[in-house]
């Protein structure tokens, strides 16, 4: 698949096949997506990938911190934007459309909560990566080359015909996910990704976010 391609189709993906993926294709998707670029080849990514019976532990732990309205704890700052922002405008069109397209009226707390723990839930995809960063490091310093590896994950997912949605919601309580996939204190989680089949007829599946224009955020000059 063109690079091009794949940076077009992929979406994030919110609703899975229980179809387990292979350990292998996982295996050359990380392979893959570690010749990323980073700052001076420090390479500073880890991941754990887990599968069946931790990660039903980890979908129900972090559910019950959820519930149990426990503050997030995250290892880094996580989505805070200002109110009136541009940034916090698009956050609002993105639940918007995302309600619109699975049938949840603005007023229904019920279906809201629910679709909430289902992102705590990793989408119920049969496999969740967890990206971490070593403690040594500086807790911005890294990000940058960490967003390059999550990326080619995503890519070179949809060239293997699977579907991916990064998400913070699933490490927003970093001690739960620590204590059952057995991960030390010296590690700082970064992102999760949910990953596993796309099921095309789940609706949030449909979504086609938009984006502004290059030209909107591009000064070109001496062209
Ligand atoms: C750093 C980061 C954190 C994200 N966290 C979440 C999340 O917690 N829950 C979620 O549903 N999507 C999450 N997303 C997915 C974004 O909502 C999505 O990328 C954005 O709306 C653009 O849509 P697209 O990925 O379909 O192009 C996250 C994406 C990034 C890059």
């Amino acid at each position: 698949m063109d690079v091009m391609e794949a940076i077009h189709q992929r979406t994030s993906i919110r609703g899975f096949k229980n179809d387990p993926v292979p350990q292998a294709m996982i295996r050359e998707i990380l392979e893959t997506a570690v010749r990323a670029p980073s700052a001076l080849n420090s390479q500073p990514w880890e991941f754990v990938v887990i599968t069946g019976a931790v990660l039903e532990q980890i979908r129900q732990a972090n559910v019950a911190q959820l519930n149990a309205g426990a503050p997030s704890s995250a290892d880094h700052i996580t989505g805070e934007w200002p109110k009136d922002s541009i940034y916090r405008k698009r956050q609002v069109t993105l639940g918007k459309s995302l309600f619109q397209l699975i049938g949840i009226a603005r007023e229904d707390q019920e279906k809201r909560k629910a679709w909430q723990e289902r992102g705590f839930r990793f989408f119920d995809a049969p496999v969740a990566i967890i990206v971490m960063t070593d403690t040594v490091l500086p807790e911005s310093g890294p990000l940058l080359d960490i967003g390059m590896v999550v990326q080619n994950i995503c890519l070179a997912s949809v060239a293997k015909g699977l579907g991916t949605c990064i998400e913070d919601q699933g490490i927003f309580y970093p001690d739960v996910v620590r204590e059952l996939a057995g991960i030390g204190k010296d590690k700082r989680l970064i992102i999760g990704i949910a990953l596993g089949y796309p099921d095309w007829d789940f609706p949030a599946n449909q979504l086609k976010t938009e984006r502004a224009s290059a030209d909107e955020v591009t000064k070109w000059i001496g062209f």
